[in-house]
């Protein structure tokens, strides 16, 4: 199911939904304004509200943050908490480690979806515990019937975690499970590429029930029946998200309306700091005061731990005064943790960039896969519900000898581009 589709199903619903419908531009029709980028690579943990809210806009609902990571739930009519991060990548990959929701109907989702509608999806049926959807669109391409393969997973995919993966560049997207690839998608083999997604996407995470009796039969016959909401709660739940994004650019500009991957524009970083990605100043800023009590110890001074040693009997009360004093210290001398904490920040970058490079001398190959679609859009079903599940009679098929096949030589970024900080892996 497209994630737009979604929203449009649940635009007759949901005002609010339908609000943020609305305020898209779509550079395919206009000039739109440049996507905030990523610009590098962060595992979210989904243990706290401002993990979340600082990278993501909650644009549904709201979450809950349980022992097992960040809980959606479906618990009455329309609820569908949903999240979308405030970040573009432009080509990358997205790691979640989640357990699907349980309920017939009730589809849990890991969406990129960019402004044009190229779209890539993990969904989720919570009446089927084996498998896992794989999808993809180009440009809002809904005719094509090959486009949604399910693969099973190796334990109930709503009991356990798994880790599902999308790794994406211009010449190949694969879909991984538990570090697996089982799908593969070659360029060429989406329309000669017309439709293969590869526009600055963000990352979407939700839950809904698109087994509504409200909702086309089509669209309930997809999602495995008619959602009985009294059997609920239904919880998704994410524990973390691991996205990198292979661009480094603060931003991605539409250069013309082709919505080409060759049109887009990563806008650098500056080496002066201020032209971070907003999303990477985000991240900076929300952890930097998370550092342990450890971590601030063995940062304070001298003296103060010479103070905290020497008053045992009260020492509770020492660390904290050694702490204030530490903090008003920081404060007046520009903030040492910082300094650690960026020091850090730049490390584990480089290590991403230098796991990019090792993965971009492996390479990756695969066969190019067929399977069976579904009917894309609620209001208008063109095919007959019952060939969604053929492809599950299918499977592996698309991925066997993957690792022999050479990478392809692919498409090079113009000379121009080079210099915007984006690179191609
Ligand atoms: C873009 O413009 C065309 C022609 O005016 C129109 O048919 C199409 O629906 C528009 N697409 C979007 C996504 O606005
Ligand atoms: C959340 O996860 C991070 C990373 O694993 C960890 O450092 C932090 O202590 C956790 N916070 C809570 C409240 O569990
Ligand atoms: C969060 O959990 C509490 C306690 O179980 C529940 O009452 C509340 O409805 C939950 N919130 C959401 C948004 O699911
Ligand atoms: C997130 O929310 C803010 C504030 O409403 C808004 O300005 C921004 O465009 C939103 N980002 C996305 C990607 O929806
Ligand atoms: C949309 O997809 C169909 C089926 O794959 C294809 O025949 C058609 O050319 C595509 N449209 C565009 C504009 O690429
Ligand atoms: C999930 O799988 C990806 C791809 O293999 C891997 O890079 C990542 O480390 C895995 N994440 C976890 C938490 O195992
Ligand atoms: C930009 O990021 C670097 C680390 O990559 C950090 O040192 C610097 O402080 C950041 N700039 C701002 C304005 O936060
Ligand atoms: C789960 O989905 C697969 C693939 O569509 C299908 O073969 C299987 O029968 C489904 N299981 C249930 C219980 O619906």
């Amino acid at each position: 199911m497209r994630f737009a589709t979604f929203f449009f199903s649940a635009a007759a619903l949901l005002t609010s939904v339908a609000g943020q419908t609305s305020t898209l531009c779509n550079p395919l029709n206009a000039t739109c304004p440049n996507d905030p980028a990523f610009g590098m690579s962060h595992n979210f943990v989904f243990n706290t509200s401002s993990t979340v809210t600082t990278s993501f806009n909650i644009t549904a609902g709201a979450l809950n943050y349980t022992a097992d990571g960040a809980a959606f739930t479906v618990a009455k009519r329309w609820d569908s908490p949903t999240i979308q991060s405030k970040f573009n990548i432009m080509f990358g990959s997205v790691s979640v480690v989640m357990k699907a929701a349980s309920g017939t109907g009730i589809v849990s989702s890991i969406v990129l979806e960019s402004d044009d509608l190229d779209e890539i999806d993990w969904e989720f049926m919570g009446g089927n515990s084996t498998h896992a959807e794989s999808n993809y669109f180009g440009k809002g391409n809904t005719t094509s019937y090959d486009r949604a393969i399910y693969y099973p997973v190796s334990s109930d995919v709503r009991e356990n975690f798994h880790n599902y993966t999308v790794d994406w560049t211009a010449d190949r997207l694969d879909w991984l499970i538990d570090s697996t690839v089982v799908r593969t998608l070659h360029y060429a083999d989406a329309n000669e590429g017309r439709t293969y997604p590869q526009t600055p996407m963000s990352v979407r995470l939700g839950v809904w029930a698109a087994g509504d009796s409200s909702l086309n039969k089509w669209t309930i016959q997809w999602a495995g029946g008619v959602t009985d909401y009294s059997k609920g709660p239904y919880n998704m739940y994410v524990q973390s998200a691991e996205i990198k994004d292979y661009g480094s650019g603060s931003e991605y500009e539409w250069t013309d309306n082709t919505g080409s991957w060759q049109s887009i524009k990563a806008i650098p970083m500056l080496n002066g700091n201020s032209g971070n990605s907003t999303a990477m100043n985000a991240i900076i800023k929300a952890e930097t005061p998370t550092l342990s009590t450890a971590e601030k110890f063995k940062a304070l001074p001298k003296s103060s731990k010479v103070a905290v040693y020497a008053g045992s009997g009260a020492a509770g009360a020492v660390i904290l005064a050694a702490l204030l004093f530490y903090c008003l210290r920081q404060r007046r001398s520009g903030g040492l943790e910082r300094d650690a904490y960026n020091a850090n920040v730049e490390k584990a970058r480089e290590e991403i960039y230098k796991d990019q490079m090792e993965l971009r001398e492996k390479g990756y190959g695969g066969d190019s896969v067929h399977g069976d679609g579904f009917p894309a859009s609620p209001s208008t079903p063109k095919f007959p519900p019952n060939v969604s599940t053929s492809a599950a009679n299918s499977p592996p098929m698309n991925y066997e000898g993957s690792q022999n096949v050479p990478t392809s030589p692919g498409f090079h970024l113009p000379n121009k581009h080079t210099s915007g900080g984006y690179q191609r892996f």
